[in-house]
Protein backbone atom coordinates (compact mmCIF):
# COMPACT_ATOMS: atom_id res chain seq x y z
CA UNK A 1 0.00 0.00 0.00
CA UNK A 2 1.03 3.21 -0.82
CA UNK A 3 1.70 6.56 1.91
CA UNK A 4 3.52 10.05 2.10
CA UNK A 5 3.49 13.01 0.28
CA UNK A 6 1.33 13.40 -2.66
CA UNK A 7 0.50 16.49 -4.79
CA UNK A 8 -3.43 16.43 -4.94
CA UNK A 9 -6.36 15.18 -2.93
CA UNK A 10 -9.57 14.88 -4.49
CA UNK A 11 -11.77 14.65 -1.61
CA UNK A 12 -15.01 15.91 -0.13
CA UNK A 13 -17.27 13.83 -2.91
CA UNK A 14 -20.51 12.20 -2.55
CA UNK A 15 -19.52 9.68 -4.74
CA UNK A 16 -17.18 8.36 -6.99
CA UNK A 17 -18.60 6.62 -9.63
CA UNK A 18 -15.89 4.21 -12.19
CA UNK A 19 -16.38 1.36 -14.33
CA UNK A 20 -12.68 -0.89 -13.61
CA UNK A 21 -10.39 -2.26 -15.35
CA UNK A 22 -8.32 -1.67 -18.48
CA UNK A 23 -10.37 -4.05 -21.38
CA UNK A 24 -13.63 -2.71 -22.64
CA UNK A 25 -16.98 -3.93 -20.58
CA UNK A 26 -19.20 -6.59 -22.86
CA UNK A 27 -23.32 -6.59 -22.50
CA UNK A 28 -24.02 -6.94 -18.88
CA UNK A 29 -21.15 -6.39 -17.45
CA UNK A 30 -21.36 -2.38 -18.79
CA UNK A 31 -23.41 -1.39 -15.78
CA UNK A 32 -21.50 -2.75 -13.20
CA UNK A 33 -19.86 -0.06 -12.29
CA UNK A 34 -18.03 0.83 -8.82
CA UNK A 35 -19.48 3.70 -6.44
CA UNK A 36 -17.72 4.54 -3.43
CA UNK A 37 -19.88 7.31 -1.18
CA UNK A 38 -17.43 10.04 1.05
CA UNK A 39 -14.60 9.14 -1.37
CA UNK A 40 -11.59 10.79 -1.97
CA UNK A 41 -8.74 10.48 -5.05
CA UNK A 42 -5.11 10.66 -4.24
CA UNK A 43 -2.85 12.01 -7.23
CA UNK A 44 0.84 12.45 -7.41
CA UNK A 45 2.05 13.91 -11.05
CA UNK A 46 0.04 12.67 -13.73
CA UNK A 47 -1.01 9.39 -12.12
CA UNK A 48 -3.59 8.40 -9.52
CA UNK A 49 -1.98 6.65 -6.84
CA UNK A 50 -5.24 5.66 -4.66
CA UNK A 51 -9.04 5.60 -3.92
CA UNK A 52 -11.04 5.01 -1.28
CA UNK A 53 -12.80 6.28 1.45
CA UNK A 54 -11.84 9.82 2.27
CA UNK A 55 -10.75 8.81 6.11
CA UNK A 56 -8.41 6.24 5.03
CA UNK A 57 -6.58 7.93 2.34
CA UNK A 58 -6.18 10.88 4.62
CA UNK A 59 -4.72 8.67 7.50
CA UNK A 60 -2.25 7.35 4.43
CA UNK A 61 -1.46 10.71 2.44
CA UNK A 62 0.18 14.31 3.16
CA UNK A 63 -1.46 15.93 0.09
CA UNK A 64 0.26 19.38 -1.34
CA UNK A 65 -3.37 20.61 -1.90
CA UNK A 66 -6.79 19.99 -2.13
CA UNK A 67 -9.55 19.71 -4.50
CA UNK A 68 -13.02 20.22 -2.22
CA UNK A 69 -15.65 18.69 -4.78
CA UNK A 70 -18.15 19.97 -1.91
CA UNK A 71 -20.56 16.77 -2.18
CA UNK A 72 -20.16 16.69 -6.22
CA UNK A 73 -20.14 13.73 -8.24
CA UNK A 74 -16.31 12.61 -9.38
CA UNK A 75 -16.46 10.52 -12.34
CA UNK A 76 -13.84 9.95 -15.24
CA UNK A 77 -12.73 12.28 -17.92
CA UNK A 78 -14.74 11.61 -20.40
CA UNK A 79 -13.50 10.23 -23.69
CA UNK A 80 -15.18 11.41 -27.41
CA UNK A 81 -13.97 8.47 -29.66
CA UNK A 82 -15.34 10.43 -32.69
CA UNK A 83 -15.42 13.86 -33.36
CA UNK A 84 -14.44 15.56 -37.03
CA UNK A 85 -13.50 19.10 -35.38
CA UNK A 86 -10.63 20.63 -38.07
CA UNK A 87 -13.18 23.02 -40.11
CA UNK A 88 -13.13 26.56 -40.80
CA UNK A 89 -17.14 27.47 -42.12
CA UNK A 90 -20.12 26.13 -40.39
CA UNK A 91 -23.36 25.00 -41.80
CA UNK A 92 -26.41 26.47 -40.38
CA UNK A 93 -27.75 26.86 -43.58
CA UNK A 94 -28.16 23.13 -44.39
CA UNK A 95 -29.68 22.63 -40.89
CA UNK A 96 -32.20 25.15 -41.78
CA UNK A 97 -32.90 22.98 -45.18
CA UNK A 98 -33.46 20.14 -43.32
CA UNK A 99 -35.74 21.40 -40.49
CA UNK A 100 -37.09 22.58 -43.94
CA UNK A 101 -38.01 19.70 -45.24
CA UNK A 102 -34.43 18.73 -47.46
CA UNK A 103 -32.74 15.41 -46.03
CA UNK A 104 -28.66 15.09 -45.84
CA UNK A 105 -28.72 13.18 -48.67
CA UNK A 106 -30.01 15.74 -50.84
CA UNK A 107 -28.35 18.44 -49.84
CA UNK A 108 -25.23 16.78 -50.00
CA UNK A 109 -25.79 16.13 -53.86
CA UNK A 110 -26.56 19.62 -54.35
CA UNK A 111 -23.11 20.62 -53.32
CA UNK A 112 -23.64 20.92 -49.87
CA UNK A 113 -22.46 18.21 -46.88
CA UNK A 114 -18.98 17.35 -46.64
CA UNK A 115 -17.47 19.31 -49.46
CA UNK A 116 -18.97 22.27 -48.68
CA UNK A 117 -16.82 22.34 -45.49
CA UNK A 118 -14.04 21.63 -47.41
CA UNK A 119 -14.17 24.43 -49.81
CA UNK A 120 -13.48 26.07 -46.44
CA UNK A 121 -10.64 24.05 -45.27
CA UNK A 122 -8.70 24.39 -48.53
CA UNK A 123 -8.49 28.06 -48.09
CA UNK A 124 -7.92 27.95 -44.54
CA UNK A 125 -4.26 28.29 -43.38
CA UNK A 126 -2.72 25.42 -41.21
CA UNK A 127 -2.47 28.04 -37.94
CA UNK A 128 -5.80 28.54 -38.70
CA UNK A 129 -7.03 25.62 -38.34
CA UNK A 130 -4.73 24.51 -35.00
CA UNK A 131 -6.06 27.75 -33.70
CA UNK A 132 -9.96 26.84 -34.35
CA UNK A 133 -9.26 23.39 -33.23
CA UNK A 134 -7.47 25.08 -29.84
CA UNK A 135 -11.59 26.96 -29.26
CA UNK A 136 -13.50 23.43 -29.61
CA UNK A 137 -11.07 22.03 -27.51
CA UNK A 138 -11.37 24.34 -24.61
CA UNK A 139 -15.01 23.62 -24.90
CA UNK A 140 -14.22 19.97 -24.76
CA UNK A 141 -12.82 20.65 -21.52
CA UNK A 142 -15.49 22.67 -20.04
CA UNK A 143 -17.88 19.72 -20.69
CA UNK A 144 -15.92 17.25 -19.07
CA UNK A 145 -14.00 15.83 -21.99
CA UNK A 146 -10.23 14.62 -21.46
CA UNK A 147 -9.42 12.60 -24.36
CA UNK A 148 -11.06 13.64 -27.77
CA UNK A 149 -10.12 11.39 -31.02
CA UNK A 150 -10.37 13.96 -34.20
CA UNK A 151 -10.67 13.35 -37.56
CA UNK A 152 -9.39 15.30 -40.73
CA UNK A 153 -11.35 14.48 -43.61
CA UNK A 154 -12.33 17.92 -44.89
CA UNK A 155 -9.03 18.68 -46.88
CA UNK A 156 -9.41 16.12 -49.76
CA UNK A 157 -6.22 16.38 -51.41
CA UNK A 158 -2.76 15.54 -50.32
CA UNK A 159 -1.49 18.68 -48.84
CA UNK A 160 -5.06 19.92 -47.15
CA UNK A 161 -5.25 16.16 -45.46
CA UNK A 162 -1.57 16.70 -44.19
CA UNK A 163 -2.52 20.07 -43.52
CA UNK A 164 -5.60 19.24 -41.28
CA UNK A 165 -3.41 16.45 -39.25
CA UNK A 166 -0.67 19.31 -38.98
CA UNK A 167 -2.87 21.57 -37.09
CA UNK A 168 -4.58 18.35 -35.01
CA UNK A 169 -0.89 18.12 -33.91
CA UNK A 170 0.07 21.79 -33.21
CA UNK A 171 -2.94 21.98 -31.28
CA UNK A 172 -2.21 18.69 -29.55
CA UNK A 173 1.06 20.10 -28.17
CA UNK A 174 -0.84 23.36 -27.01
CA UNK A 175 -3.81 21.93 -25.07
CA UNK A 176 -4.81 20.12 -22.22
CA UNK A 177 -7.34 17.48 -23.84
CA UNK A 178 -4.99 14.87 -25.13
CA UNK A 179 -6.28 14.44 -28.89
CA UNK A 180 -5.73 11.40 -31.08
CA UNK A 181 -5.18 11.61 -34.90
CA UNK A 182 -7.24 9.71 -36.68
CA UNK A 183 -6.77 10.00 -40.65
CA UNK A 184 -9.93 10.47 -42.67
CA UNK A 185 -8.96 11.03 -46.69
CA UNK A 186 -11.33 8.66 -47.50
CA UNK A 187 -14.50 10.81 -46.00
CA UNK A 188 -16.22 11.67 -49.77
CA UNK A 189 -14.80 12.60 -53.11
CA UNK A 190 -13.15 16.26 -53.79
CA UNK A 191 -15.02 17.76 -56.72
CA UNK A 192 -12.34 17.65 -59.03
CA UNK A 193 -12.12 13.65 -58.85
CA UNK A 194 -16.35 12.84 -58.86
CA UNK A 195 -15.90 11.43 -62.17
CA UNK A 196 -13.03 9.76 -61.61
CA UNK A 197 -13.25 8.40 -58.49
CA UNK A 198 -10.73 4.82 -59.06
CA UNK A 199 -7.82 7.66 -59.15
CA UNK A 200 -9.65 9.10 -56.00
CA UNK A 201 -8.72 6.16 -54.07
CA UNK A 202 -5.36 5.56 -55.94
CA UNK A 203 -4.29 8.50 -54.70
CA UNK A 204 -5.22 7.99 -50.57
CA UNK A 205 -3.22 4.57 -50.96
CA UNK A 206 -0.19 5.50 -52.93
CA UNK A 207 0.71 9.53 -51.56
CA UNK A 208 -1.97 10.39 -48.46
CA UNK A 209 -1.73 7.28 -46.44
CA UNK A 210 2.87 6.55 -46.95
CA UNK A 211 3.13 10.27 -46.13
CA UNK A 212 0.31 10.03 -42.91
CA UNK A 213 2.69 7.04 -42.05
CA UNK A 214 5.68 8.17 -42.02
CA UNK A 215 5.53 11.86 -40.47
CA UNK A 216 3.48 9.59 -37.85
CA UNK A 217 0.60 12.39 -38.34
CA UNK A 218 -2.04 9.81 -37.15
CA UNK A 219 -3.05 6.64 -35.21
CA UNK A 220 -5.68 5.95 -36.78
CA UNK A 221 -7.41 4.97 -40.47
CA UNK A 222 -11.17 6.07 -41.23
CA UNK A 223 -13.00 5.74 -44.05
CA UNK A 224 -16.62 6.61 -44.59
CA UNK A 225 -18.32 3.53 -46.28
CA UNK A 226 -21.74 4.36 -47.95
CA UNK A 227 -23.73 4.13 -51.17
CA UNK A 228 -22.98 8.47 -51.35
CA UNK A 229 -18.77 7.48 -50.51
CA UNK A 230 -16.79 4.37 -50.66
CA UNK A 231 -18.01 1.33 -51.66
CA UNK A 232 -16.85 -2.27 -49.58
CA UNK A 233 -14.68 -2.71 -51.83
CA UNK A 234 -12.70 0.50 -51.90
CA UNK A 235 -12.90 0.99 -48.23
CA UNK A 236 -10.91 -2.89 -47.76
CA UNK A 237 -8.16 -1.49 -50.51
CA UNK A 238 -7.81 1.31 -48.33
CA UNK A 239 -7.88 0.32 -44.39
CA UNK A 240 -5.84 -2.71 -45.87
CA UNK A 241 -2.81 -0.59 -46.74
CA UNK A 242 -3.32 1.77 -43.55
CA UNK A 243 -2.87 -1.50 -41.45
CA UNK A 244 0.37 -2.36 -43.39
CA UNK A 245 1.30 0.63 -42.64
CA UNK A 246 0.92 0.65 -38.89
CA UNK A 247 -2.58 2.64 -38.33
CA UNK A 248 -5.16 1.20 -36.30
CA UNK A 249 -8.53 1.16 -38.30
CA UNK A 250 -12.13 2.75 -37.63
CA UNK A 251 -15.18 2.86 -40.04
CA UNK A 252 -17.70 4.92 -40.87
CA UNK A 253 -20.52 2.11 -41.37
CA UNK A 254 -24.20 1.51 -42.15
CA UNK A 255 -24.97 4.82 -41.14
CA UNK A 256 -27.50 5.56 -44.17
CA UNK A 257 -28.26 2.10 -45.61
CA UNK A 258 -27.00 -0.96 -44.48
CA UNK A 259 -24.02 -2.01 -46.71
CA UNK A 260 -22.87 -4.34 -44.85
CA UNK A 261 -20.12 -2.66 -43.24
CA UNK A 262 -20.44 -3.95 -39.63
CA UNK A 263 -19.39 -6.95 -41.49
CA UNK A 264 -16.26 -5.46 -43.17
CA UNK A 265 -15.25 -3.91 -39.93
CA UNK A 266 -15.09 -7.46 -38.60
CA UNK A 267 -13.02 -8.47 -41.33
CA UNK A 268 -10.68 -6.33 -41.11
CA UNK A 269 -10.58 -6.74 -36.98
CA UNK A 270 -11.30 -2.57 -36.39
CA UNK A 271 -10.47 -1.36 -33.51
CA UNK A 272 -14.03 0.46 -33.90
CA UNK A 273 -17.20 0.36 -35.72
CA UNK A 274 -18.88 3.43 -35.87
CA UNK A 275 -22.70 5.12 -36.09
CA UNK A 276 -24.01 1.97 -37.23
CA UNK A 277 -27.69 2.79 -37.54
CA UNK A 278 -28.56 0.21 -40.39
CA UNK A 279 -26.78 -2.45 -39.02
CA UNK A 280 -27.85 -5.74 -39.16
CA UNK A 281 -28.74 -9.23 -37.20
CA UNK A 282 -25.59 -10.75 -39.65
CA UNK A 283 -23.40 -7.41 -38.68
CA UNK A 284 -24.12 -7.65 -35.34
CA UNK A 285 -22.87 -10.98 -34.40
CA UNK A 286 -19.43 -10.18 -36.62
CA UNK A 287 -18.92 -7.66 -34.37
CA UNK A 288 -19.28 -9.99 -31.29
CA UNK A 289 -17.26 -12.27 -32.42
CA UNK A 290 -14.31 -10.46 -34.03
CA UNK A 291 -14.78 -7.72 -30.94
CA UNK A 292 -15.10 -4.91 -32.27
CA UNK A 293 -16.11 -1.56 -30.61
CA UNK A 294 -19.55 -0.27 -31.86
CA UNK A 295 -18.88 3.80 -31.16
CA UNK A 296 -22.34 5.12 -31.27
CA UNK A 297 -23.41 8.49 -32.33
CA UNK A 298 -27.03 9.07 -30.93
CA UNK A 299 -27.35 12.79 -31.74
CA UNK A 300 -26.67 12.48 -35.05
CA UNK A 301 -30.21 10.91 -36.10
CA UNK A 302 -32.09 13.78 -34.43
CA UNK A 303 -29.40 16.59 -36.07
CA UNK A 304 -30.28 14.87 -39.38
CA UNK A 305 -33.94 14.62 -38.73
CA UNK A 306 -33.70 10.30 -39.22
CA UNK A 307 -36.24 8.10 -37.85
CA UNK A 308 -33.35 5.46 -37.50
CA UNK A 309 -31.28 5.19 -34.88
CA UNK A 310 -28.59 2.19 -33.89
CA UNK A 311 -30.25 -0.57 -32.37
CA UNK A 312 -27.91 0.12 -29.11
CA UNK A 313 -30.16 -2.17 -26.15
CA UNK A 314 -30.28 -5.27 -28.87
CA UNK A 315 -25.99 -4.85 -28.86
CA UNK A 316 -25.59 -4.86 -25.00
CA UNK A 317 -27.59 -7.29 -24.96
CA UNK A 318 -25.62 -9.48 -27.94
CA UNK A 319 -22.91 -8.55 -25.47
CA UNK A 320 -20.91 -5.67 -27.14
CA UNK A 321 -19.26 -3.46 -25.29
CA UNK A 322 -20.88 -0.44 -26.70
CA UNK A 323 -19.23 3.02 -26.90
CA UNK A 324 -21.44 6.71 -26.91
CA UNK A 325 -19.31 9.70 -28.75
CA UNK A 326 -20.38 13.49 -30.52
CA UNK A 327 -19.47 12.59 -33.89
CA UNK A 328 -18.87 17.01 -33.50
CA UNK A 329 -19.04 18.20 -36.90
CA UNK A 330 -20.09 21.04 -38.98
CA UNK A 331 -22.78 18.83 -41.05
CA UNK A 332 -24.13 16.20 -38.69
CA UNK A 333 -23.97 16.68 -35.18
CA UNK A 334 -22.99 20.41 -33.55
CA UNK A 335 -22.43 19.24 -30.47
CA UNK A 336 -19.45 18.69 -28.36
CA UNK A 337 -21.32 17.88 -24.62
CA UNK A 338 -20.69 14.19 -23.35
CA UNK A 339 -23.31 14.75 -20.72
CA UNK A 340 -25.61 15.39 -23.53
CA UNK A 341 -24.91 12.27 -25.53
CA UNK A 342 -25.46 10.56 -22.26
CA UNK A 343 -28.71 11.83 -21.45
CA UNK A 344 -29.53 10.72 -25.12
CA UNK A 345 -28.03 7.21 -25.00
CA UNK A 346 -30.20 6.60 -21.53
CA UNK A 347 -33.30 8.21 -23.52
CA UNK A 348 -33.50 6.72 -27.16
CA UNK A 349 -30.84 3.76 -26.59
CA UNK A 350 -32.52 3.21 -23.26
CA UNK A 351 -29.51 2.77 -21.95
CA UNK A 352 -28.91 2.54 -18.01
CA UNK A 353 -26.63 5.76 -16.08
CA UNK A 354 -24.39 3.14 -15.23
CA UNK A 355 -23.85 1.89 -18.84
CA UNK A 356 -23.84 5.50 -20.14
CA UNK A 357 -21.05 6.41 -17.86
CA UNK A 358 -18.69 2.83 -18.78
CA UNK A 359 -19.41 3.89 -22.66
CA UNK A 360 -18.50 7.31 -22.30
CA UNK A 361 -15.10 6.73 -20.77
CA UNK A 362 -13.64 3.44 -20.27
CA UNK A 363 -15.26 1.19 -23.61
CA UNK A 364 -14.03 4.79 -25.50
CA UNK A 365 -10.92 4.96 -24.29
CA UNK A 366 -10.54 0.97 -25.02
CA UNK A 367 -11.57 1.95 -28.62
CA UNK A 368 -8.76 3.98 -28.83
CA UNK A 369 -6.28 1.61 -27.36
CA UNK A 370 -6.20 3.71 -24.21
CA UNK A 371 -7.53 1.48 -22.07
CA UNK A 372 -4.11 0.58 -19.62
CA UNK A 373 -3.74 4.63 -19.60
CA UNK A 374 -7.86 6.00 -18.94
CA UNK A 375 -11.30 5.74 -18.60
CA UNK A 376 -11.84 4.87 -15.02
CA UNK A 377 -10.46 6.18 -11.55
CA UNK A 378 -7.93 3.15 -10.66
CA UNK A 379 -4.48 3.37 -9.38
CA UNK A 380 -1.83 3.66 -11.99
CA UNK A 381 -3.76 5.50 -14.31
CA UNK A 382 -3.92 9.23 -15.77
CA UNK A 383 -5.35 11.83 -13.59
CA UNK A 384 -8.09 12.58 -15.76
CA UNK A 385 -11.12 13.36 -13.80
CA UNK A 386 -14.64 15.15 -14.18
CA UNK A 387 -15.84 17.10 -10.93
CA UNK A 388 -19.69 17.04 -11.57
CA UNK A 389 -22.13 19.39 -9.95
CA UNK A 390 -24.65 16.92 -9.04
CA UNK A 391 -25.67 14.25 -6.19
CA UNK A 392 -24.78 11.25 -8.04
CA UNK A 393 -24.04 9.56 -11.28
CA UNK A 394 -27.65 8.39 -12.38
CA UNK A 395 -28.07 12.83 -12.73
CA UNK A 396 -26.05 12.55 -15.56
CA UNK A 397 -28.23 10.70 -17.78
CA UNK A 398 -31.69 12.75 -15.77
CA UNK A 399 -30.57 16.31 -16.25
CA UNK A 400 -31.02 17.79 -19.37
CA UNK A 401 -29.14 20.88 -21.04
CA UNK A 402 -26.55 22.41 -18.28
CA UNK A 403 -23.18 21.46 -18.21
CA UNK A 404 -22.54 20.20 -14.99
CA UNK A 405 -18.89 20.11 -14.92
CA UNK A 406 -17.37 22.27 -11.76
CA UNK A 407 -13.78 21.50 -12.50
CA UNK A 408 -12.03 19.32 -14.33
CA UNK A 409 -8.36 17.16 -13.11
CA UNK A 410 -6.45 16.95 -16.57
CA UNK A 411 -2.70 14.30 -16.51
CA UNK A 412 -3.00 15.57 -12.45
CA UNK A 413 -3.99 19.13 -13.13
CA UNK A 414 -7.11 20.77 -11.67
CA UNK A 415 -8.36 23.16 -14.09
CA UNK A 416 -12.04 24.97 -12.34
CA UNK A 417 -14.58 26.51 -14.36
O1 LIG B 1 -19.94 11.25 -39.11
N1 LIG B 1 -20.88 10.43 -42.11
C1 LIG B 1 -19.90 11.04 -42.47
N2 LIG B 1 -19.26 11.98 -41.83
C2 LIG B 1 -19.83 12.80 -40.80
C3 LIG B 1 -20.59 13.93 -41.36
C4 LIG B 1 -19.70 14.83 -42.05
C5 LIG B 1 -20.36 16.07 -42.55
O2 LIG B 1 -21.54 16.08 -42.91
O3 LIG B 1 -19.63 17.05 -42.57
C6 LIG B 1 -20.60 12.00 -39.81
O4 LIG B 1 -21.82 12.10 -39.67
FE1 LIG C 1 -18.38 10.93 -38.19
Amino acid sequence: MQSGSIDLLVCGAAEIATPRGVSPLHGRSMAAIEVVRNGAVAVRGERIVDVGPEHELRARYSPRRELDCRGGTLVPGFVDAHTHPVFATTREDEFEMRTAGASYVEIAAAGGGILSTTRGVREASREELARSLCVHLDRFLALGTTTVEAKSGYGLSVADELKCLQAIREARALHAVDVVPTFLGAHDFPAEYRERRGAYVDLVVDEMLPRVASERLAEYCDVFTESIAFSLDDSRRILSRARELGLGLRLHVDQLTPLGGAELAAELRAASADHLEHVSERGIEALRSAQVIPVLCPVVPLFLRQEREAPARRMIDAGLAVAISTDFNPGSCYLQSMPEVISWSALRYRMSAAECLTAATLNAACSLGRGREIGSIEPHKRADLVLLDLPNHRHLAYELGRNPVRAVVARGRVIER
